[in-house]
């Protein structure tokens, strides 16, 4: 059995759903958890701070290890003292998971600016704060201590990030995720720092904003729990050279996505001319790819 005994895990939006179910994981392994949660809605409207509070209870009366740390995690400095404060209780953090996010879905045309910037600023921007303290505290440690492949980052994506009808801003956040993830895994590499994207599947309050009759899958078949032992994986020293990339977990299944490639080139010496393009771009560059591409890959 994977024990994760001498681990220090901090699980960002870890008071709910797919979060909640990590901070359990990990502390069922051993972990000691910090469990940070801003306690807010769905669409990010207040905060309550007893619902990190409730999950960490739940994990020391089951007899595990946490603590509670309300708070935001699209503030820097707040990002900052949450990694400090992780260090100052269990003298060191080996795992940060941010699954903090919310939803405001609409159409591109109806969005307001105020829904474009909320879920930009907590699934894209508070994903970077927490990365950032992180990878911070991570270098420096490493000056002292040398190569510790325990470190590990797992940032939070979506399958909408290949577009969804109705969620642009939550599809461009989570596409803006994998940059972040391939950039900086490539960055903290050197310093033994891991950093992957998960993108899951999981029945949570999230899921009961799609109407019934349109949601995808049940509570049985995709609980939150399932995607929970993949994030686990990432903590463990199997995971040791697992880093920059995206994976998936949902109900039964998990998975490695493909990277975005160029899959067709055409070269022309001299280089491409408007004339040259619409004489050749579609037979000899695009050959059969399909170009007009409106499916919604959810
Ligand atoms: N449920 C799914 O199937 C699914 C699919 C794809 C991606 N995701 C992503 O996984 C993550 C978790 O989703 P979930 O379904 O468990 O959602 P959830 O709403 O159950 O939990 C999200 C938690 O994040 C917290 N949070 C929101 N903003 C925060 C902030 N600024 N600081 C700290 N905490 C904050 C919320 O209070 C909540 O407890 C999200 O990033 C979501 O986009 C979920």
């Amino acid at each position: 059995m994977t024990a994760l005994d001498d681990r220090v895990c901090v699980v960002g939006g870890g008071g709910n759903g797919l979060g909640a179910a990590t901070a359990r994981e990990l502390a069922d392994r051993g972990a000691s958890v910090v469990v940070n949660d801003l306690g807010t809605s769905v669409r990010g409207e207040g905060s309550d701070p007893d619902v990190a509070e409730e999950v960490a209870e739940d994990i020391r009366e089951a007899g595990g290890e946490a603590t509670a740390h309300a708070g935001d995690l699209t503030d820097f400095e707040y990002a900052r003292g949450l990694i400090a404060d992780a260090v100052a209780e269990y003298g060191r953090v080996d795992f940060v998971a941010n699954f903090a996010g919310i939803l405001r879905d609409d159409f591109a045309t109806n969005l307001s600016e105020e829904d474009w910037r909320a879920v930009v600023e907590t699934n894209l921007t508070g994903q970077f704060a927490l990365l950032q303290a992180a990878c911070r505290h991570w270098r420096e440690a490493a000056g002292d201590a040398g190569f510790d492949s325990q470190r590990s980052y797992l940032t939070v994506s979506a399958r909408s990030a290949r577009g969804n009808a109705g969620q642009v801003n939550y599809a461009a956040a989570k596409a803006g995720i994998l940059g972040m993830v391939r950039t900086v895994a490539a960055e903290m590499h050197r310093s033994g720092v891991r950093v992957n994207a998960l993108v899951p599947n999981g029945y949570t309050r999230m899921t009961e904003t799609v109407p019934e009759e349109h949601r995808p899958y049940t509570r049985e078949e995709m609980p939150p729990e399932r995607v929970a032992p993949l994030a686990a994986y990432l903590a463990s020293d199997d995971a040791a050279d697992v880093t920059g990339c995206t994976l998936y977990a949902g109900g039964d299944r998990v998975g490695v996505f493909s990277e975005p490639s160029l899959d067709r080139v055409g070269v022309r010496p001299g280089g491409w001319t408007l004339d040259a393009l619409t004489e050749h771009f579609r037979e000899d560059v695009a050959g059969d790819v399909d170009l007009t591409r409106t499916d919604n890959y959810f």
